[in-house]
């Protein structure tokens, strides 16, 4: 699947001094080497530091002002929480310095999964959705996440499409809108569950570690929720990559994570596509070039796999 361009990220340099000083003191050695991987929307620093002494380690960090401050100290928590063996790297440390803050992650090295039909890299991903969601989130889990409202909660779109229905809106989702308004509408009443949620999960959110396999990185939207969200979530984008919407519409009929729970499962889907949708035609944020483009291609992958669903 090809993964969405990276534009306008803060670059090491843009970090201040003291809070780059800070930095390698806590490292241990000078920064020789960054490298921006491609992948995500976001404009704050993520960056590959590779050190003098070969050591290499991945930072976010932003001015104390961004909104993305928060959510990488959310990200740290969540790191600092999940339990041993949880498919996500290690949280290294949190600096501040000079109203910037900085989060350290251990590197991960190798590309995005590869989620196409030909890969192993999808059913690596199903099967890591299944061990961390069979069952409740640990304590330390739920704690760090506590308060946190899920932003999943808050998807929606066929509402706003339905009192003003594009032009450029295909006939077979104009035809179904009074029913995808109706299913999302039921979405924030069954959005509350116990288990570990990511909450963004798409392949430039997932490392093909060369040791550790598949991982998920950009854990900033994590909450509990019911076990469905990361696996409904993973459906859309394996079409993306090439699956047919049928036969992810079996695997997701078939996945312990939302075989369980079809209502929760398709209307939490009605509402992510919903929200693609919507975003989709909405004028682009400055710094974020590909994100509508890719909301269109997602609103599109998300209505195939849920008319597979309704029939
Ligand atoms: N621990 C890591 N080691 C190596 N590369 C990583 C690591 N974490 C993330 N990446 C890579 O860096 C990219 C950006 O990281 P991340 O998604 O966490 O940042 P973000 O700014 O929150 O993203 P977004 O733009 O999706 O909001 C990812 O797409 C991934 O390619
Ligand atoms: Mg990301």
């Amino acid at each position: 699947m090809p993964v969405p361009p990276t534009s306008g990220r803060l670059q090491w340099t843009d970090v201040p001094t003291p809070l780059r000083a800070r930095l390698e003191d806590a490292l241990g050695a000078p920064v020789t080497d960054t490298v921006t991987p491609a992948g995500g929307f976001g404009h704050q620093l993520a960056a590959a530091l590779t050190l003098a002494d070969g050591q290499r380690a991945f930072v976010k960090a932003a001015p104390d002002h961004d909104p993305l401050t928060d959510a990488n100290v959310h990200e740290a928590a969540v790191l600092g929480s999940l339990p041993p063996g949880a498919p996500a790297p290690d949280l290294l440390g949190i600096h501040r310095a000079a109203d910037w803050t900085a989060v350290v992650i251990a590197h991960l090295d190798g590309p995005h999964p590869d989620l196409s039909p030909a890969s192993g890299d999808a059913e690596q991903t199903w099967a890591l959705l299944d061990k961390i969601t069979s069952s409740p989130a640990p304590a330390p889990y739920a704690a760090a996440v506590n308060g946190t409202s899920s932003t999943t909660a808050a998807l929606h779109g066929w509402d706003e499409l339905l009192a003003d229905p594009p032009a450029d809106l295909a006939p077979a989702a104009r035809d179904r809108l009074p029913q995808l308004a109706e299913l999302e509408a039921a979405w924030p009443g069954l959005a509350h569950g116990d288990r570990i949620v990511h909450g963004d999960l798409r392949a430039d959110n997932m490392v093909r570690d060369h040791h550790l396999g598949v991982t998920l990185v950009d854990w900033a939207h994590a909450t509990t929720g019911p076990a469905c969200i990361d696996a409904a979530s993973l459906a859309p984008q394996l079409i993306l990559a090439g699956h047919t919407p049928a036969d992810v519409a079996r695997l997701l009929r078939d996945h312990p994570a939302t075989a369980s729970s079809p209502e929760t499962t398709t209307a939490f889907l009605a509402a992510l596509t919903g929200h693609w949708h919507r975003s989709a035609r909405q004028p682009a944020p400055p710094g974020a070039s590909g994100l509508r483009a890719y909301q269109h291609r997602a609103a599109a992958a998300g209505f195939a796999l849920l008319s597979c669903r309704l029939g």
